[in-house]
C-alpha cells in the first residue's frame, strides 16, 4: 500500500470555534477555512488549521445524535481520524478491508472546479479511531470551496518555529501492541523501526514504533506492562479516554528553546524535569552539541541515537480528562524518539500523578 504522508488529523471537539481559537492562539496554527451549514455541510461545523506542513481539522457535532457528539461524550475531545495521503484510494481501501480493517465509508469522489478528490475510510486498529485515505488530483483539496470557505475572525500570534508534525503516539490496551504493529506492517506496509520495554520500580510499558517507507508517517505505540504494582500513565489514559487512542502529538521545531519560550508566554505548562537528570546527562548521551545550561533552563530532555541528538519536551495535559498532551522535538540529525528518556518521562509523569492524587 503506497501511503505517502499524514494528510490531516481530525479532532472531534465540544466547540469547534473555541478549539480553533485555542490551537491558533497557543501553538500558532493558522485557521484557513471553516465548513458547516453555511457551506452545505449538514449537522457539523469544522475549522481547518495549518501549522507548517501539518493540517488539522477540528469538528463539532451540531446535533446530539451525531457520531462526533457520541465520540466526545465517550472519550472527551480527541483525535478521531488520522487521514493518510495515497496515490490510489480505491486500492488502499480494498487492501485494508482485505487485510481485516472494518470498512466505514466506501470510496467517493468530490468534484472541485479544477480537480477531483477521492476519499474512503476504514476503522483504525485502535479504539474508535479511523483512517481516511485521501487522494487529490489537481490543485484543490477537500478543504477548498465549496466544502470549506475562508475562516473569519482569527488572528494568529507570532508563529513559534514549528515545522510540522513529527510523530503521533498511540496508547493501546494491554496485550494488543504486537497485534497492532503486525497490522500496520502487513496491511499498510509499514516497518517496525524501534522497540523498547521499560520497567520502573512500580510500573512499566512496552513500546514499538511503526513507520511508512519515506518516514513521514510515524506511530510510536505503547501498552502497559502486565503485573505492575501501580497504575501506569498508559492505564490512566486508557481509563479516562475510554480505550485506545492518540496520546500525544509531537511537533517538530527548528528551535526548541524559542518554541518553549513562545508556548510558555501562552500559558502552556511543561513537565518538570528533576535537576539530577542534567547532572548525569553527558554520561548517558556524551558530549552535547548544545549548551547544557540551555537544556536545564528550559527543562529540555536529550537523547542520542546512531544518527544524532534528539531534544524533546512534554507539555502537561491541557485536556480536561488529562489524556492528550503535546511534545516538542528538535532533531540534530537524530532519528529516534527519545527511548532513553522514556524512563525520565515516566518518572516525571509519575511525580505529576502523585502531586495531583
Ligand atoms: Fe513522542
Amino acid at each position: 500500500m503506497n501511503l505517502k504522508a499524514i494528510d490531516h488529523l481530525e479532532f472531534y471537539v465540544e466547540d469547534a470555534r473555541k478549539a480553533a481559537h485555542f490551537y491558533s492562539s497557543t501553538f500558532g496554527f493558522r485557521v484557513l477555512g471553516e465548513s458547516g451549514p453555511e457551506t452545505g455541510v449538514v449537522g457539523r461545523r469544522s475549522f481547518l488549521l495549518q501549522l507548517g506542513t501539518m493540517r488539522m481539522v477540528v469538528t463539532e457535532a451540531l446535533t446530539a445524535h451525531d457520531s462526533a457528539a457520541e465520540y466526545v461524550a465517550r472519550h472527551g475531545e480527541g483525535v478521531k481520524d488520522i487521514a493518510l495521503l495515497t496515490q490510489n484510494v480505491e486500492e488502499a481501501f480494498e487492501e485494508a478491508v482485505r487485510g481485516g480493517a472494518r470498512p466505514v465509508s466506501e470510496p467517493t469522489v468530490l468534484m472541485g472546479e479544477v480537480s477531483r478528490l477521492f476519499r474512503a475510510t476504514v476503522a483504525a486498529p485502535m479504539g474508535d479511531s479511523l483512517h481516511t485515505f485521501v487522494q487529490s488530483e489537481g490543485r484543490e483539496s477537500v478543504f477548498m470551496p465549496p466544502l470549506f470557505r475562508e475562516a473569519q475572525g482569527f488572528t494568529t500570534p507570532d508563529v513559534a518555529p514549528f515545522v510540522g508534525l513529527d510523530h503521533l503516539a498511540i496508547c493501546l490496551a494491554p496485550g494488543t501492541l504486537a497485534k497492532t504493529s503486525r497490522f500496520y506492517q502487513e496491511v499498510f506496509g509499514f516497518t517496525e523501526t524501534h522497540e523498547e520495554n521499560v520497567r520502573s520500580e512500580y510500573s512499566g510499558m512496552n513500546s514499538k514504533v511503526v513507520q511508512n517507507a519515506n518516514g513521514r508517517i510515524v506511530f510510536p505505540m505503547m501498552e502497559p506492562a502486565p503485573d505492575c504494582k501501580r497504575r501506569s500513565q498508559i492505564e490512566e489514559f486508557l481509563e479516562f479516554h475510554g480505550g485506545a487512542g492518540v496520546q500525544h502529538l509531537a511537533l517538530l521545531s527548528g528551535d526548541i528553546a524559542a518554541s518553549i519560550r513562545a508556548l510558555r508566554t501562552r500559558n502552556v505548562n511543561f513537565l518538570d524535569i528533576p535537576g539530577t537528570y542534567y547532572d548525569v546527562l553527558e554520561e548517558r548521551v556524551g558530549k552535547l552539541e548544545v549548551e547544557k545550561s540551555l537544556l536545564r533552563e528550559f527543562g529540555i530532555l536529550a537523547d542520542r541515537d546512531a544518527s544524532g541528538l534528539l531534544l524533546q519536551i512534554f507539555t502537561r495535559s491541557m485536556h480536561s480528562r488529562r489524556t492528550l498532551f503535546f511534545e516538542v522535538v528538535q532533531r540534530l540529525n537524530a532519528r529516534g524518539f527519545g527511548g532513553g528518556n522514556i524512563r525520565a518521562l515516566y518518572e516525571a509523569k509519575e511525580r505529576d500523578q502523585a502531586r495531583s492524587a
